[in-house]
């Protein structure tokens, strides 16, 4: 207890006197995220903010995980047919290995940021094209990804399928495909499929459940199923999220929160950023109640680099940490 207790005086002293210093500040008297789980800890990052040191010395002490926020995107990594720009996927993976972090590659087959020349493909040549992004894009990093979101988001609320480019052009097999490119291209990474909205029990995630035991039971290469729980304070907690990991686990797949953020409505006030924090805990919590949930990533650490208030207009502050890089209510909680 003694013991202990000089511990973390000792490291509230020592925050005091980086706060003093002018340097970022020390998340917490206990010690980085990382190393409070034997989960894996990441965040989303952009590749220009690895240059700003502060941002940088705070997600390479909390986080044992990056996600390319954009940057492996198809329509970023080629926009015109054959025309490459590895720039920003290069620089984050390059962070990683210098920094003994893991990579989440994030995505390569979406409805969403795919590249406009795509569109006047028609079905067989579209197949092709797709298979050979699959490889160029894992082929270009095999080794170095620890998982890949080899698909992401096809399903509608209803738990129908999505009508991409992709469903329309390819048909319901494309995701069968997808794996199947893709375990060749980079026999060394976890392949997952990712959605939103399917944290509770509910349509999108019957549909995502039926669909995963499904790919399993005809041997489509597939590890695990990636949630993204892009969560808000003023619709609660999601009802089932626990139950819904286990169902997934009991396939025999892993399971990844792969995005979570809680947004709100601003202005924020106290009593938002402790439901905030009930929110972050329930989530962290529900993933360790369940041994494969086995990565815990935030789409973002701080708020000064989020994708929520672009996107929600009216609401923000979705992250763990403020956006001077102190550690909020929701990171205390998981991180007492
Ligand atoms: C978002 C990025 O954060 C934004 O910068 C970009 O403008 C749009 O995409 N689901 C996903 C992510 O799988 O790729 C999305 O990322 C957020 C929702």
């Amino acid at each position: 207890m003694m013991l202990r207790l000089s511990t973390r005086l000792l490291a509230i002293a020592a925050a005091a006197a980086a706060i003093a210093a002018g340097q970022a500040v020390p998340a917490s008297a206990a010690g980085p995220l990382k190393d409070k789980t034997n989960r894996v800890v990441g965040s989303a990052v952009a590749a220009q903010n690895l240059n700003q040191a502060d941002f940088r010395s705070v997600l390479t002490r909390e986080f044992d995980n990056v996600t390319p926020e954009n940057e492996m995107k198809w329509a970023v990594v080629e926009p015109n047919r054959n025309q490459f720009n590895w720039s920003g996927a290069d620089a984050i993976v390059n962070y990683a290995q210098q920094n003994g972090k893991t990579v989440r590659g994030h995505t390569l087959v979406w409805h969403s940021q795919y590249p406009g020349w795509l569109n006047n493909l028609g079905g067989n040549e579209l197949r092709s094209v797709v298979q050979q992004h699959i490889n160029t894009e894992m082929g270009r990093y095999r080794g170095k990804i620890r998982a890949w979101d080899v698909v992401n988001e096809i399903f509608e609320e209803n738990g129908s399928r999505r009508q991409s480019i992709f469903q329309q052009r390819l048909g319901d097999n494309f995701v069968a495909d997808a794996f199947r490119a893709a375990r060749a291209a980079d026999p060394s990474a976890k392949l997952y499929i990712n959605d939103y909205n399917t944290e509770g029990m509910n349509a999108k995630s019957n549909a995502m459940y039926n669909l995963v035991r499904s790919l399993k039971q005809q041997g489509v290469p597939i590890d695990g199923v990636g949630i993204q729980t892009h969560l808000a304070t003023r619709y609660g907690y999601p009802s089932g999220f626990r139950q819904n990991i286990e169902r997934l686990a009991a396939l025999g797949l892993d399971v990844a929160i792969t995005e979570a953020d809680v947004r709100i409505q601003l202005p924020v006030d106290q009593n938002k950023l402790n439901q905030q924090a009930t929110m972050y805990k329930q989530i962290w919590d529900d993933c360790h109640a369940v041994a494969r949930c086995v990565e815990f990533t935030v789409w973002g650490f701080t708020d000064r680099h989020s994708w929520v208030p672009g996107t929600f207009p009216g609401e923000g502050a979705a992250c763990l940490f403020d956006s001077n890089l102190r550690p909020k209510p929701a990171y205390n909680r998981i991180n007492p």
